[in-house]
């Protein structure tokens, strides 16, 4: 299990709050290697059969297999039990940082130009429906609240709560969803030198980092529209000594000129979104790139092509975990919608692609969770050029 790099700004844990962050590590590591496979045995000998014999037929996608399984006391235990440990995991990571909320504040004052990278924020903007509908994975206030002035709490909260809810697998930065797209990148674009990098719905920076470090020469820009998370990142990079640019605006539509981008990266941004948005987003990302440029999105495996069991556990954050667009989003025909904004088709590729940090991402034993997105050991890229 990978321990978390110790920066600038991470916020710090006493005994007693280690313990309970600590607590639901373990906690979410049981659910996921000892209780939810019990869902695949129930899945086996009741839930398919049950429905079989109503129907005549076995389920034909996840949402059959849905109607099979909530019936199911077992799946409504591990459920309850997985969301509870969601619940659990906010509060034991929030009342560390709301404990350190003014030391954290005057840290990231402290730290701002360190590294020569800059933070814009735009208290104008507006924040997306899709965004204060929810407190998005039930994270309290979701990315934009802020609870104090110049608070970075959400950043701070996300930073440690993410590496407990991965469980380590997305390693000591919380970076493989960057690392993975750059690693790709460099074996498959080698002749492809970016001089202008836009990471888009960037939170605290976690996969910025690693094109910061593997075009060194790039100027890089990172937009968010959440405020308290872009003053944590920005601290962050200057504490890691990344020369980043944050800027608070809405990637559906930004102020940066035409063509003004060699390449632009996201990394999970698209499920939290809408189906509008992300058409908008992909149309400011053709907008933004010079002829030639690219564009590389990280997500979640689709569905297409999985069993429908795996599909409905994959399923469990849609309606479990305040995630509304993650059903539509695993479905989404990439290739059309890149097509339809008028990116060529021969020139878009939709793929999985291992992991960078490979079996390390892997869990040690079998796991099997709902909301597993960072389990599986490989990502679902979409990536275009202009
Ligand atoms: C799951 S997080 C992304 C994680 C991050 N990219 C990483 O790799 O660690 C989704 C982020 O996208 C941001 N976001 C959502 N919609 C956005 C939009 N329209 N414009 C800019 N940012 C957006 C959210 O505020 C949130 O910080």
């Amino acid at each position: 299990m990978s321990t978390q790099t110790q920066h600038g700004i991470l916020p710090q844990a006493n005994h007693d709050e280690l313990a309970r962050q600590e607590f639901v590590r373990s906690f979410k590591i049981h659910l996921a290697s000892r209780v939810s496979p019990g869902n695949r045995a129930i899945y086996d000998t009741r839930a398919e059969p049950e429905f079989e014999k109503e129907h005549g037929r076995k389920p034909k996608d996840h949402r059959e297999v849905g109607k099979a399984m909530a019936r199911q006391p077992y799946y409504q235990m591990w459920s309850s039990l997985q969301r509870t440990s969601q619940e659990m995991m906010w509060d034991a990571v929030s009342s560390a940082v709301d404990r350190q909320r003014d030391e954290l504040i005057d840290g990231a004052r402290a730290l701002s130009g360190k590294a020569g990278g800059s933070l814009t924020l735009d208290p104008s903007l507006e924040i997306p429906r899709y965004h204060k509908a929810v407190d998005i994975h039930c994270m309290p206030g979701g990315y934009h609240t802020d609870f104090a002035e110049d608070d970075v709490t959400a950043g701070a909260t996300y930073d440690r709560a993410v590496h407990i809810y991965a469980m380590g697998r997305l390693g000591e930065l919380n970076d493989d969803m960057g690392q993975t797209p750059v690693l790709w990148m460099k074996n498959e674009q080698a002749a492809f030198q970016p001089r202008r990098i836009l990471d888009m719905g960037c939170t605290v920076g976690h996969s910025t980092m690693p094109w910061v470090d593997a075009y060194p020469d790039a100027e890089v820009h990172a937009i968010d529209v959440g405020a308290p998370v872009l003053r944590y990142a920005h601290a962050r990079a200057e504490a890691l000594g990344k020369k980043v640019h944050f800027s608070q605006q809405n990637a559906e539509r930004t102020n940066f000129e035409d063509e003004s981008f060699d390449l632009i990266v996201s990394h999970i941004l698209f499920h939290e979104t809408s189906s509008q948005a992300l058409r908008n987003i992909l149309e400011e990302c053709h907008r933004l790139l010079k002829p030639g440029g690219m564009m590389v999105h990280v997500e979640a495996k689709p569905y297409e092509g999985m069993h429908p069991y795996d599909a409905f556990m994959l399923d469990w954050d849609t309606f479990n975990n305040n995630e509304p667009f993650w059903r539509a989003s695993h479905s989404v025909d990439y290739n059309r919608l890149a097509e339809s904004v008028g990116f060529d088709g021969d020139k878009v590729i939709t793929k999985m692609v291992p992991s960078a940090l490979g079996e390390k991402a892997k869990a040690r034993t079998t796991l099997h969770q709902g909301g597993d997105f960072a389990g599986s050991g490989e990502w679902f890229l979409f990536a275009a050029t202009k």
